[in-house]
């Protein structure tokens, strides 16, 4: 059986820990889990020998810390940038360092880890998914307070059509989910007491397997995965 690598960003909690136990449980793949927290992911995933952690921070030289990484675990058959950084506030208070931390961690890094990934991915096929939200999906209901966060996420689906353009003759693919609300620790500090209708596992489910097949019927797309309406 061919072994196949995914890459996940944001990998120490919420949906990336749920994408990296889901992509473990399949005999198939090699994971490798990528955050800040290298001791959290070393103490959840050390039991599964299909994964490998690595400290990466979105916010610091990310390119030189992505190329090492990448050169150091051979050919890569799909990436998922779901690392992600909200902050919910009133626009007139949000700072220009939080503003400067939601592009870098939810556009910038992305776009460095892809620069830094292609080299090293599979040429005969390859799929980068992209984890945007709904607020940054045209026309979607918005909320107050996430003006920082909604337009990095809206500049992210942006990336994937022109990635998607520039790549379109290439066996490189890239799609972009745009998630509604999950339960997980970044929704509950944005949104205490919030109860969302999905859970890691579940959108994890749906997630791992767009990864490995919407890139044979799909390029450049953003896809709302969302139960609420619009
Ligand atoms: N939950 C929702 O309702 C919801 C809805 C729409 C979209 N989304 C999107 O789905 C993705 C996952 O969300 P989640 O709810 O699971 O979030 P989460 O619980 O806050 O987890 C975010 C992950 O991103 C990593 N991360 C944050 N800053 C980082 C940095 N500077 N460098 C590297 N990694 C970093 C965190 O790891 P470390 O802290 O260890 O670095 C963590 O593993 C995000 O992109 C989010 O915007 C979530």
């Amino acid at each position: 059986m061919t072994t196949k690598t995914v890459v996940i960003v944001g990998a120490s909690r919420g949906i990336g820990k749920a994408l990296v136990e889901n992509f473990a449980k399949r005999e198939e793949f090699e994971v490798i889990a990528l955050s800040r927290n290298l001791e959290k992911m070393q103490a959840d995933f050390g039991v599964l020998s299909s994964v490998k952690c690595f400290e990466f921070d979105l916010e610091k030289d990310v390119k030189n810390q992505a190329e090492k990484i990448f050169t150091s675990i051979g050919k890569v058959d799909y990436l998922i940038n779901n690392a992600g950084f909200l902050v919910n506030k009133p626009f007139e208070e949000i700072t220009g360092q939080e503003l400067q931390k939601s592009y870098q961690i939810n556009l910038f890094g992305v776009f460095e880890t892809v620069q830094a990934i292609i080299p090293h991915l599979n040429p005969s096929s390859s799929h980068i998914v992209n984890i945007s939200s709904m607020g940054g999906f045209q026309g979607s209901m918005k909320f107050a307070g996430l003006s920082a966060y909604s337009t990095s996420k809206a500049a992210l689906c942006s990336f994937t059509e022109l990635f998607a353009e520039e790549y379109k003759n290439s066996s490189i693919a890239m799609n972009c989910l745009c998630l509604g609300s999950v339960q997980t620790e970044m929704l509950e500090e944005a949104f205490p007491g919030y109860q969302a209708p999905l859970n890691p596992a579940q959108v994890s489910n749906y997630i791992s397997d767009f990864t490995i097949n919407a890139h044979k019927y799909m390029k450049g797309k953003i896809i709302p995965l969302s139960l609420t309406n619009p």
